[in-house]
């Protein structure tokens, strides 16, 4: 594996919306990012994936952009973008923005343009296409649920949708849309920007023609997941791999893409040392348990689950490239909450799940608050909630029979709200968030969870996360936790998540007791020294001795990192 600029770095994704608001509005800004640099620096932050903050009517909370080249001035200006590069650049860290192409917002001049004239010029920036029968073109359910297909007024057309109706797809089969969108990213590359977070890329080929794809339906409604049609559209790396020559070869800039629904085989076209992309996140453990009835019928993930997903994912991607390691993400409910067993959500299980993460080989992205241990939202309502696809799951869900109340838990459990309430900042009202009134509720545990209490305290869940990055950053280990292979150890054991890390020069064991009950541990090895570990010791199980441990008795969710 060629070695890239990018491999030893921490990234950390910022939700513009929820992270500081400076002016009241109740809405985070740039200015509030630009006042966090130091405290992400201080945690060990080098890149900085922004979630959309360009012009948008916000239907899906910035990812439907109406302009390409301007700040949404519920965020800020140019200007305050411009500053946020400089002030990054000074404590050499980079920016990323999220690059969200397979869509623009129906408030594009674009498709404004487009709806005029549904065969001209901007017509076919699009897919608009003649209705059949009356009917819409096939027969996809869009991913915010409901059809893919939306009537044109005043015409017997309609325009295609893969998420909400506000997000039309773009035509990627028309050069000209190619060239506004690589255009579009080198007058942000020039800008200073590092690279980028490539959202939905997966749906940029479609099967055409759409009229050919009709799925047999997957729920009462008639419909199919928009998903199907991705096995029949073959070809999405011919795009990709123009959009990397015309882009981001020139710049060395970083290329995160979000790939759900990929093929085995298809990893070395997006990650290897030619692919499309510098690395793509890891979801195996984030959509684990799906099911195509919708959130009310998915299954919960247990640790075992957990450990298979990882390893899979890590097997699949060794000797190929690097994978993206994510415990959560704006789209996803806080990982300690989904994958900590609720009665044993503590700083220490926290604690365990951050140094999975670190210990993997790839990238870790950490997702704001995370650093923090923030947790779900105790919701109670679904008043509470303003996020489009947990509504509509709540409806698919008292469809299907469920009460109001039943069908307010098992979307709970997936909101993509939870990630997205206001950082914890301090113990004052509304969490330090804003002096206004906060765009979504603020956990009320933020009198116990946030950052100020965090910080300095040895400790803390936020202590933990800079020893980690402390150590992934440390010149005596840092080839190994880079580059080393990584091999499970005793996969089978229940409650037990263990792998080695083999580097030139060292092996490094990670030891993860996974469950609530002690465990006893043998080692295939003595070890030298206990690298990182979220208890103050070791104990040695019985008949073991500090000079000649076989076996160390690991405590409850005790996770330990070993240098054989
Ligand atoms: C990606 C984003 C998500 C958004 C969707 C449509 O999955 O992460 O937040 O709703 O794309 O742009």
């Amino acid at each position: 594996m060629q070695k890239k600029w990018w491999h030893g770095k921490v990234a950390y994704q910022i939700y513009p919306k929820s992270f500081l608001d400076t002016t009241g509005s109740g809405t985070g800004d740039l200015r509030g990012i630009i006042s966090k640099l130091d405290y992400l620096k201080d945690l060990g932050v080098d890149i900085i994936w922004l979630s959309p903050c360009y012009c948008s009517p916000l239907a899906d909370q910035g990812y439907d952009i109406s302009d390409y080249y301007n700040i949404d001035p519920r965020f800020g200006t140019m200007e305050d973008m411009d500053t946020l590069l400089a002030e990054a650049k000074k404590r050499d860290m980079y920016i990323l923005m999220d690059l969200v192409v397979n869509h623009c917002s129906d408030e594009h001049p674009w498709f404004q343009q487009a709806l005029t004239d549904p065969d001209g010029k901007y017509g076919r920036y699009f897919y608009m296409e003649d209705a059949v029968d009356g009917h819409a073109p096939n027969n996809w359910r869009s991913y915010f649920g409901g059809s893919c297909w939306e009537p044109i007024p005043g015409t017997d057309k309609y325009y295609f949708h893969a998420f909400h109706k506000k997000q039309p797809d773009l035509n990627w089969e028309n050069p000209e849309v190619r060239e506004e969108i690589y255009r579009m990213m080198n007058w942000w590359l020039e800008k200073g920007l590092a690279g980028f977070r490539i959202d939905a890329i997966i749906n940029i080929k479609k099967a055409l023609p759409f009229t050919k794809y009709n799925y047999p339906a997957d729920r009462p409604d008639g419909l199919v997941r928009v998903t199907r049609m991705l096995d029949d559209a073959v070809g999405v790396t011919d795009f990709l791999n123009e959009m990397r020559d015309h882009t981001f070869a020139k710049y060395d800039a970083f290329s995160v893409g979000e790939v759900f629904n990929e093929k085995k085989e298809d990893l070395p076209a997006f990650i290897g040392d030619d692919g499309c992309f510098s690395t793509m996140f890891d979801f195996n453990e984030t959509i684990f348990g799906v099911s195509e009835k919708g959130w009310y019928d998915s299954t919960h993930i247990t640790p075992e689950d957990y450990k298979e997903c990882v390893f899979r994912s890590q097997k699949n991607a060794e000797g190929i490239g690097f994978l993206s390691n994510i415990i959560e993400n704006h789209d996803e409910p806080r990982g300690v909450s989904r994958y900590i067993p609720a009665e044993d959500l503590s700083d220490t299980s926290k604690k365990l799940l951050a140094t999975i993460q670190f210990m993997l080989k790839g990238l870790p992205f950490i997702y704001q608050g995370q650093e923090i241990g923030m947790e779900n939202f105790p919701f109670t309502s679904i008043d509470q909630v303003n996020d489009i696809n947990t509504r509509d799951e709540y409806e698919v869900a008292l469809k299907a029979g469920l009460s109001p109340e039943e069908a307010l838990a098992a979307v709970s459990y997936y909101s993509r709200d939870n990630a997205r309430t206001p950082f914890q900042w301090n113990d004052s009202p509304n969490a330090g968030f804003t002096d206004g009134t906060p765009w979504l509720p603020v956990n009320p545990n933020y009198q116990s969870i946030n950052a100020q209490a965090q910080i300095g305290n040895p400790d803390s869940v936020f202590s933990f996360y800079q020893k980690l990055i402390s150590l992934r950053k440390d010149p005596a280990y840092a080839e190994t936790i880079i580059y080393g292979v990584l091999e499970p150890y005793m996969a089978d054991t229940k409650g037990l998540m263990a792998f080695y890390r083999r580097g030139e020069a060292q092996t490094l064991l990670v030891l993860a007791n996974f469950q609530k009950e002690e465990q006893a541990v043998s080692l295939p090895a003595p070890y030298k020294n206990v690298i990182c570990n979220n208890y103050d010791t070791v104990a040695f199980a019985p008949g073991s001795s500090e000079r000649c441990p076989s076996q160390i008795q690991l405590k409850s969710y005790q996770a330990v990192v070993l240098e054989l």
